[in-house]
């Protein structure tokens, strides 16, 4: 299932007709993530007189959990946006913690790559929670760890990027994931095959 474009269209037409920066979150965040798979180019209007182009990547919509069955800082395994190389991922309810992208009545369950984004180290099994941190690392080859709090934020090892972050949107008790912010490591696209091909 692909991104509801219509549905996109609608939200930023009304946002544009009451003077608002004509870009949904959700377009935002997509257009942000990962330019490499283009399925279509949008213009913008960000700056009075000034038109941008910006490409749009539309990712599968993929059922992942339900919130009722989350249990606080257990994480769930999952691959995303395929099954292919490196698409391993983790989805996490960070115990009342709000983050930065969570969903959910508290803000705390949030999804992020499994795979370090320097150069590629596992990252399973290495959740952890100190005090009000929720973090993901060490790292078992160069020690780097991220926030998971805010994005994926590098906050120590040899990392310069952040973990790609899964975005989520939450139906009901269903949880999505519906895009990536930033690139999957090892990938010049997160989309290895693309949805025209
Ligand atoms: S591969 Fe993870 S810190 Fe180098």
């Amino acid at each position: 299932m692909t991104t509801p474009v219509g549905t996109i269209k609608r939200e930023e037409e009304s946002a544009a007709g009451h003077g608002l920066c004509v870009m949904t979150r959700r377009r935002f965040l997509m257009t942000g993530s990962a330019a490499a798979v283009s399925v279509s180019t949008i213009s913008l209007s960000l700056f009075p007189g000034r038109v941008v182009q910006a490409e749009v990547v539309e990712y599968p919509r993929k059922h992942i959990a339900r919130l009722s069955a989350l249990k606080d800082d257990q994480p769930l395994e999952f691959n995303y946006p395929d099954n292919e190389a490196n698409s391993a991922a983790m989805l996490v309810k960070m115990g009342g913690v709000k983050a930065g992208g969570g969903i959910g009545p508290q803000g705390d369950v949030v999804a992020f790559s499994y795979i370090c984004s320097h150069q590629g180290g596992p990252l399973q099994n290495r959740y952890k929670v100190v005090d009000n941190h929720r973090v993901l690392g060490q790292c078992p080859l160069h020690l780097s760890t991220f926030d998971l709090t805010r994005h994926g934020i590098v906050v120590s090892g040899q990392a310069y990027e952040n973990l790609p972050q899964v975005l989520l949107e939450l139906e009901g008790d269903e949880i999505y994931a519906v895009g990536i912010m930033g690139l999957l490591y090892g990938r010049n696209r997160n989309l290895i095959k693309s949805q025209k091909g």
